[in-house]
């Protein structure tokens, strides 16, 4: 345990001005809790929704590194957050299968092919990632140049992600959003062998998406598993956990010689926590439904954890945002291994200076945490 941190210092890139997040994620001592927010560039940004205009669509943003670019660094102007995450979406990947995705202005994701009959399955195949993902691997080594200042020193790290293979699945079946997962979780119980042929082929193309932005400068990844929590015991474990231990034991752990950790996030996961923990990921999300306090005794020798505020809090008045955010430091303690995020992505409607409230609370609290 002891010699842990004096050989893990080397295992974070010795150019970075701010390692919290990294050392954090493999469980190394930090002077403060590092925060970041999942989908921390969105519409709750004035300057996101002008990019968006110019660039004249969602997937028109994504799809064009330099958009990808200055969309991804917009949050870090803004707030001294610890680590910038990729701008992209967990679609692409239907997408490069083939299957057509479109944005319907408040309506979500459509793809114009769902996967659904034996010959859609028979079909689905792992995409060439380099020829049909190019955008996602070039906007990644634009953000880490973008990152860097002319003395070759990063300001924080940067997160590439996917979403699991159920998730992915999911959006595949139904098409789109789904308020029930009806079709998606017929086929389970109906066609297991249909379903399992979907996830295998998923799981192939997410370890070759993740291990390509890996390549591409990403310094840790996360797998988002948005609809793990709407499947029953049993079911999570055969048609989702099982798949992203997969995707897990397929991932590059180390790129030029530093350490890329791996997050896992099921939402609504809370009850599987122990098994989430032994799929051999470095830090597990949890959303606000998780005592973290409790979460960190059963859990915390293993892996760290990231969460788990609920996003609503920001809409509170400043004093209650703090108030909250003291509550989640407290109750994971003076212990490392924890950064703080929120329990789900940033809602549309939250007001960005109640984030500089959030983050600066974070920042001072924990530093008085650790010097109690
Ligand atoms: O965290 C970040 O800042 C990186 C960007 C990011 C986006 N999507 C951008 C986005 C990430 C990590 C995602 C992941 C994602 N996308 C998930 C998993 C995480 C989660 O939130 O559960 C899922 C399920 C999706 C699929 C998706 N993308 C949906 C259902 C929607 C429409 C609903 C909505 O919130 O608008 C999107 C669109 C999307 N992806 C937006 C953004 C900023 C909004 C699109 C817009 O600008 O109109």
């Amino acid at each position: 345990m002891n010699d842990s941190s004096a050989s893990a210092s080397s295992d974070v890139a010795h150019t970075l001005l701010n390692d919290t997040f990294l050392r954090a994620l493999l469980r190394q001592p930090t002077d403060y809790t590092p925060i970041w927010l999942m989908r921390q560039a969105g519409r709750y940004l004035p300057e996101y929704n002008a990019t968006r205009a110019r660039a004249g669509s969602f997937l028109g943003l994504a799809k064009n590194p330099d958009y990808a670019t200055e969309v991804t660094l917009q949050p870090l102007e803004r707030f001294p957050l610890d680590a910038a995450i990729l701008f992209s979406d967990i679609l692409t990947v239907p997408d490069a299968m083939g299957l057509g995705l479109n944005f319907v202005q408040g309506e979500g994701p459509r793809f114009e092919r769902t996967v659904r009959t034996e010959d859609d399955v028979k079909r689905l195949a792992v995409p060439d990632i380099d020829a049909t993902l190019r955008y996602v691997t070039d906007a990644v080594s634009q953000i880490r140049r973008a990152l860097t200042d002319a003395q070759g020193r990063q300001k924080v790290p940067l997160i590439g992600f996917s979403g699991s293979p159920w998730t992915l699945a999911c959006y595949m079946v139904e098409g789109g959003g789904s308020d029930d997962h009806r079709t998606v979780k017929s086929m389970a119980y109906a066609r297991p062998d249909l379903m399992h042929r979907i996830l295998e082929v998923n799981a192939q193309a997410v370890i070759a998406y993740l291990n390509a932005q890996i390549e591409a400068g990403a310094q840790a990844v996360m797998i988002f598993d948005t609809w793990g929590g709407a499947l029953a015991d049993g079911a999570y474990q055969r048609f989702s956990l099982d798949y992203i231990a997969k995707v897990v034991a397929g991932l590059k752990r180390e790129h030029d010689g530093v350490r890329v950790p791996v997050i896992t996030f099921t939402k609504g996961g809370g009850l599987w926590l122990e098994e989430i923990a032994a799929t051999g990921v470095d830090a597990v999300g949890l959303d606000w439904t998780v005592n973290l306090g409790r979460a960190r005794e059963k859990v915390g020798a293993r892996v760290a954890l990231q969460g788990n505020i609920d996003p609503s809090v920001l809409f509170a008045p400043p004093a209650a945002i703090r108030t909250e955010a003291r509550a989640v430091l407290d109750s994971f303690g003076n212990h490392p291994g924890h950064v703080f995020n929120l329990g789900h992505g940033i809602s549309q409607f939250t007001p960005p200076e109640h984030v500089a409230e959030l983050v600066d609370e974070v920042h001072r609290h924990s530093r008085a945490i650790r010097a109690r």
